[in-house]
């Protein structure tokens, strides 16, 4: 992976430490005071220094500031920096500190922000492959351990969680979100908040979070990344925002703009959504940091003349921090001369980084994250023991015709295939902050370490999925000509009692700039599978990938199949608990398998059209030459147990305002192993004053039982659950019928009725 450092030059700067800001801590009381007491003491020029970030090391994800380091250095030391990414270590943060509280005027320390997505050195499934766990308790710990293993590396501000709800597979980062569900979304971002966040953001072991990308980057069109979203209001309150504005009021601590415009505005300069909305309407008091260079790239968008006209808008729109643009650093001193930036709205944005500084602890200790003795304490062999822990969780299974898993005592003899099957890269995955390249437990490794002795396995690759060098900033050479491995794979697998294999994605298949127009197994694995098909039908396909793929023919022709994503450091391990039965799979799907890549986008909760497909027109609001559902539905998941719902019942038929309704159903384990269920919740609105999905997600609860165990779930239906942005603008619940729906995913269903009175 390239790296592009240079805070090497930050070495040779020591300055004496003097007794940082004693003056400004010893005279104020509460965050508010305090922020406006070191506002009171600031030039506009300082002022500005605050609302700019700059990039340290690492990977740049954009056209980096032509600016050079020196240059950036002086800028450090003269108070003109508020913020920086990408410096990594305890030492470079010091060092980097050091610049600012030993040189300029008013001594404000530096946040130190970082893309820590799935953990920083411990690495933990990928985001979507996480949410298929359903287990919020899980992700707050992993969020928890993530930000601990930050902390003790200087960084106290991750650009984390992304809930970007994505209907689209085509959509390279489909794999950093939580999938196509919002009440989902909106859930596990709390989760990782409140994991990032502590309940205190000044305890040292926990750091700022970020809500991004507000807003509607998941719905760039046909899955393009950064492309044109097109969504009306109705869409934009009902199916976007709510996330964001979950995570507002969880206090997360900054926001992060998207690079997407909506309906001709690019989110940037987006005052509605802004001020209008998340800090007038949802009373937020963090701020806003933009997407790298978001803000002069409203200049490519044609919404910006220049440079500075780009930070006149993004300023004046509610845009606080220019992550590395440059644009605020060029122009807004003198738009605030010129009048066309007012003062108020340079305190507000000021006052909102302070407020976020003094909460992390910074002014009472510029150095609080750059301790080397956190570093010596983190327990890493706990923090991989909950890796492994919650990648098997949220391993999910697709098909076990005949019970092919887990894994017989009589298989003697296994045939592991496949160019990810002892690939100790891809699930480290994109977005692996310091999280080792190859360091991951390898599906082989896994079962190797785990399988009986007298099991034989032998192995071969088959095929390679790339060609050439991986990167983060390259795009992938896919393998789709060399089958010269494939007669040894035919050989081993003929001899077999159980093919085992691993096809998919390569790590950076998946992440920014990843969007493909085909999501099928790429290159020859395709063709590779059907080779070992035709020499053995016990196969197990175990999928490694970030996003939905099209598996059309493997799900009709291949008995087992098991999405395991991107797991994370133990990814391995955490298969073979699952093929060996050593943990009975519950992970459901966030987001729909499709049929064929024409169906994205392809997401559960839709619209009725005005003529649904029926048993007569069966291509209604459908193709005619593919089925209109889901190959595998939002929701769905199998037990190596059985699991079975009775009806519903209902305390009453009639809900009203303040007196909930409760719903419950006798679910039963009908198979003969301990399981665990994700019992689902939805509802539809049958009229309303603006249309509304035909199923929505409204709760879950996991349920575990034993063998021929019986448990009533109940669920409260509570009148602000079937709120929403109507007709009136406003979120609000409409008197009227509605059903009601319990069950396993989103397709398979019991259903029943009530009405909302008001
Ligand atoms: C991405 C953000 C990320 C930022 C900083 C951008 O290109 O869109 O999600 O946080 O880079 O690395």
């Amino acid at each position: 992976m390239k790296k592009i450092n240079f805070l090497g030059f930050f070495l040779f700067s020591y300055f004496i430490a003097t007794g940082q800001n004693a003056t400004i801590k010893s005279s104020i009381k509460d965050v508010e005071s305090k922020v406006d007491s070191v506002l009171a003491l600031m030039t506009i020029q300082e002022k500005v220094g605050q609302l700019v970030q700059y990039n340290g090391s690492w990977d740049l994800t954009g056209p980096a500031s032509e600016m050079n380091n020196k240059q950036k250095e002086e800028n450090l030391k003269a108070g003109k920096v508020g913020a920086m990414l990408n410096v990594l270590s305890v030492e470079a943060t010091r060092e980097a500190q050091k610049l600012v509280m030993e040189n300029s005027r008013l001594k404000i320390p530096l946040m130190f922000g970082y893309d820590v997505i799935h953990g920083y050195t411990t690495i933990f499934p990928v985001p979507l492959a996480e949410t298929a766990s359903w287990d919020l308790e899980a992700m707050e710990r992993t969020a928890e351990i993530a930000a601990l293993e930050s902390a003790a590396n200087g960084i106290n501000w991750t650009f984390s969680p992304m809930i970007d709800v994505s209907r689209d597979a085509r959509w390279g980062r489909i794999m950093e979100g939580s999938g196509e569900d919002p009440y989902l979304t909106s859930k596990v971002g709390v989760a990782k908040i409140k994991g990032y966040q502590s309940e205190d953001l000044s305890n040292p072991q926990s750091i700022a979070a970020t809500a991004k990308h507000f807003a509607g980057y998941g719905f760039a069109e046909a899955g393009r990344d950064y492309n044109t979203v097109n969504v009306g209001d109705n869409e934009l309150h009902n199916s976007i925002l709510p996330p964001f504005k979950a995570a507002a009021k969880a206090g997360v601590a900054t926001f992060m703009n998207a690079f997407n415009e909506i309906d001709g505005i690019p989110a940037t300069g987006h005052k509605v959504l802004l001020r209008d909305i998340l800090k007038k309407k949802w009373n937020w008091d963090g701020f806003v940091v933009s997407d790298w260079g978001s803000i002069p790239e409203m200049v490519a968008h044609g919404f910006a003349r220049d440079k500075s006209h780009a930070a006149k808008i993004a300023l004046n729109a509610g845009s606080d921090m220019d992550m590395e643009g440059g644009a605020y650093e060029s122009s807004l001193v003198d738009l605030v001369k010129e009048g066309e930036v007012s003062q108020d709205d340079i305190n507000d944005a000021v006052k909102r980084v302070l407020r976020v500084k003094f909460k992390l602890g910074l002014f009472e200790n510029p150095y609080l994250y750059s301790n080397p003795d956190l570093l010596e304490k983190i327990p890493f062999e706990e923090h991989t023991a909950v890796a492994r822990d919650v990648a098997r969780k949220s391993i999910v299974l697709l098909k076990n015709e005949d019970n092919l898993l887990p894994i017989k005592e009589s298989v003697k003899k296994i045939a592991v295939i496949g160019p990810l099957a002892n690939d100790k890269d891809t699930p480290i995955g994109n977005w692996r902050a310091q999280g080792e390249a190859n360091s991951a437990v390898s599906l082989l490794e896994g079962l190797k370490n785990s399988i009986d002795e007298d099991v034989d396995i032998s192995y071969a690759k088959g095929a390679d999925l790339a060609i050439g060098e991986r990167s983060f900033l390259m795009p992938l050479k896919i393998n789709e000509t060399d089958t010269s491995g494939f007669a040894e794979a035919i050989r081993i697998a003929s001899q077999a009692d159980l093919v085992i294999m691993a096809l998919g994605e390569d790590a950076f298949q998946t992440g920014e700039g990843r969007s493909q127009v085909n999501i099928g197994l790429a290159g020859v694995q395709q063709e590779l599978l059907k080779a070992i098909h035709k020499v053995n039908k016990n196969i197990a396909l175990v999928l490694i990938n970030g996003r939905p793929l099209e598996i059309s023919w493997a799900s009709e022709n291949i008995p087992a199949i098991v999405e395991a994503w991107i797991l994370g450091s133990q990814s391995g391990n955490a298969i073979a608990d699952v093929l060996l039965g050593d943990y009975n799979p519950s992970g459901k799907l966030p987001v729909s398998f499709p049929r064929a890549v024409g169906q994205e986008p392809l997401y559960y909760n839709q619209k009725s059209t005005g003529r649904p497909s029926n048993p007569v027109h069966v291509t209604y609001s459908g193709y005619t030459d593919q089925k209109k559902d889901a190959l595998y539905p939002f929701g769905y998941g199998l037990s190596y147990t059985t699991f079975e719902y009775g009806n519903l019942k209902l305390s009453k038929e009639e809900l009203i305002p303040g007196n909930p309704i409760e719903v419950s159903v006798e679910l039963s384990n009908t198979g003969d192993k301990r399981g665990k269920e994700i019992v689902q919740l939805y509802i539809r609105d049958l009229v309303a004053s603006t249309t509304r999905p035909v199923k929505e997600l409204k709760g879950f609860k996991p349920v575990i039982l034993n063998p021929g165990e019986t448990k009533t779930v109940t669920f409260e239906l509570s009148e602000p659950m079937l709120r929403f942005y109507n007709a009136n603008e406003t979120w609000e619940s409409e008197a009227g019928k509605f059903e009601v729906f319990i069950g396993s995913n989103s397709r398979d269903l019991k259903k029943a009725t009530f009405s909302l009175e008001k």
